[in-house]
C-alpha cells in the first residue's frame, strides 16, 4: 500500500524521491541547521540517514516525510513522526519532529506540517498521545512545541541516552501533547 500524502495550504508531506538526495544532503551538512546536533553528516552519512527514514516508513507506514512547497522548488525539509529506538522513561511513544532548511525558516513551515502530522497521529493512527523533545538550548524549535501547544513539565526533563555523558547536548526537554489537547482550531 502506498503510504499517506498529507496537504496543507502552502505544503505537501509527501514519500521521499531518490532526486531528494542531493537537498536532504544539504540539510543534513549544514552547520546551522546542524547546531543541536551532535555532527552534521556527509554525504555518506545523509544516504544512511535516508535509508533509516524509508525503513521507518515500511515498517510503520509513517514516518518524516519530505517536505514540498506547493508553488514547486526543491523540498525544504522534512517533518514528521517517528518512534524513538532508545529507551527513557516517556517510550515507547510517537514523537512529532522537523527539520528546514535555513532558507525556509520564518515562515511558519515547521508548524504548519507539523498540524498535519499531528493531525494524522490523532485522527489516522488514534495515538493518544504524542511527544516532542530536543536540546534544552534549541529554543526555535521548542517555540515551535509550544505553537503548537505542546506542554513541558520539568519532571520529564532528561538526559538523551544516545549522546555521551557530559556533552553539552545531552540535557533535553520533552514536549508532551494529549489526544484531547489537539483541537479544531489546530486544523490545517
Ligand atoms: C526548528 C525549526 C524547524 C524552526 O523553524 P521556524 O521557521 O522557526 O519555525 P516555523 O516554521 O514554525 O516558523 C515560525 C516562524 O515563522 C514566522 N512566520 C512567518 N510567516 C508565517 C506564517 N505564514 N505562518 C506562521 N508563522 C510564520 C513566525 O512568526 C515564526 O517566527 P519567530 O519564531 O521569529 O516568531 C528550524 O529552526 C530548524 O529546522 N532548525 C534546525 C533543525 C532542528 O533543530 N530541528 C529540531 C530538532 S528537535
Amino acid at each position: 500500500m502506498p503510504h499517506a500524502e498529507l496537504r496543507t495550504k502552502r505544503l505537501v508531506l509527501r514519500p521521499w524521491r531518490d532526486e531528494d538526495m542531493p537537498a536532504f544532503a544539504a540539510l543534513n551538512a549544514d552547520p546551522r541547521v546542524m547546531e543541536f546536533f551532535p555532527k552534521t553528516y556527509d554525504a555518506a552519512e545523509s544516504a544512511e540517514g535516508m535509508a533509516r527514514i524509508r525503513g521507518h516508513f515500511a515498517t510503520h507506514g509513517f514516518g518524516l516525510w519530505a517536505l514540498q512547497p506547493l508553488e514547486g522548488g526543491p523540498i525544504v525539509g522534512m517533518a514528521g513522526l517517528a518512534v524513538p529506538h532508545f529507551q527513557a522513561h516517556f517510550t515507547p511513544c510517537v514523537e512529532v519532529g522537523w527539520r528546514l532548511a535555513s532558507a525556509h525558516w520564518g515562515k511558519g513551515y515547521a508548524t504548519e506540517a507539523a498540524r498535519a502530522a499531528l493531525a494524522f497521529g490523532f485522527e489516522r493512527l488514534n495515538l493518544n498521545e504524542i511527544v516532542s523533545f530536543t536540546t534544552v538550548h534549541n529554543l526555535r524549535s521548542r517555540r515551535v512545541m509550544e505553537r503548537l501547544g505542546m506542554l513541558h513539565t520539568p519532571d520529564d526533563d532528561f538526559m538523551h541516552p544516545g549522546i555521551p555523558d557530559g556533552h553539552p547536548l545531552r540535557a533535553h526537554v520533552l514536549y508532551r501533547l494529549p489526544r484531547g489537547a489537539f483541537g479544531a482550531s489546530q486544523t490545517v
